[in-house]
């Protein structure tokens, strides 16, 4: 018999080019997501339902089984660690780079480095890796308003076409990583559900391949 599948769906910036991918697995939503209120949704699988929650939150209701599998970022994913998650699948899309800038005109700190950034464990290890001392400030968005107001000498966030970043007169400096929006999927339901799971994984990937 066939088991029923949850997942979890990044709102945000990549929750529509998710979808299109989804239903090459024959899994749409049923309702029109943007207009209720509710966040799990039946699909044309009637065994799929899909849950719309935040980007960041997406790994630990696969973690904990909540959801059986999840779309997220990998920023997303590495910040949190990755326990209890595989990675079957790079979706390819909403890639982008995770960075440190700053001013352009910005002279070395005095004193300690201060990073602001909502990516806290990334930020303290990049730093470390190259045995410099920070200080990171928690922040959960406009990172680039914390070195124009003196918060910060460098944020570490993410980059794309380096519009924001210019706009508010900083500078890329550091790579830290390219990203991309990944399929994960819980370690158990993937030994207990892999007949299920499986053919989404395939039909995914295919959709991705055909998209290259
Ligand atoms: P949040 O509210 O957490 O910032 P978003 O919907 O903006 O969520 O971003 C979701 C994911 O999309 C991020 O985790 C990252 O992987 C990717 N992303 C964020 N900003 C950009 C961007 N400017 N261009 C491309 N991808 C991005
Ligand atoms: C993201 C990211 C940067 C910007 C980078 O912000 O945090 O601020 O995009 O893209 P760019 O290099 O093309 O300018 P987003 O629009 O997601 O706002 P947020 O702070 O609400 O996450
Ligand atoms: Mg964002």
């Amino acid at each position: 018999m066939s088991e029923s599948i949850t997942i979890a769906l990044s709102k945000g910036r990549i929750l529509e080019e998710t979808l299109p991918l989804l239903a090459e697995a024959g899994i749409e939503p049923v309702d029109d997501i943007e207009k209720t209120r509710k966040l799990v949704f039946p699909t044309t699988d009637e065994r799929v339902r899909l849950l719309i929650i935040r980007a960041t939150d997406v790994p630990t209701y696969v973690q904990y089984g909540g959801a059986d599998l999840g779309v997220t970022g990998k920023d997303v994913l590495m910040e949190h660690g990755g326990a209890g998650l595989y990675e079957p699948l790079d979706l390819n899309i909403a890639r982008c780079k995770l960075m440190t800038a700053g001013p352009k005109e910005g002279g070395a700190p005095q004193g300690r480095l201060r990073v602001a950034t909502k990516f806290v464990d990334l930020a303290r290890q990049h730093y470390a890796s190259q045995g410099r001392q920070a200080d990171i400030i928690k922040l959960y968005g406009a990172m680039e308003l914390a070195p124009i107001l003196g918060l910060a000498d460098e944020i570490v966030d993410i980059v794309d076409t380096g519009n924001t970043l210019r706009a508010n007169g900083l500078e890329p400096r550091e790579l830290i990583s390219y990203i991309s929006t990944r399929l994960i999927a819980n370690r158990a339901s993937m030994k207990m559900k892999h007949r299920d799971i499986h053919p989404i994984i395939e039909k995914m990937g295919a959709a991705v391949a055909a998209s290259a």
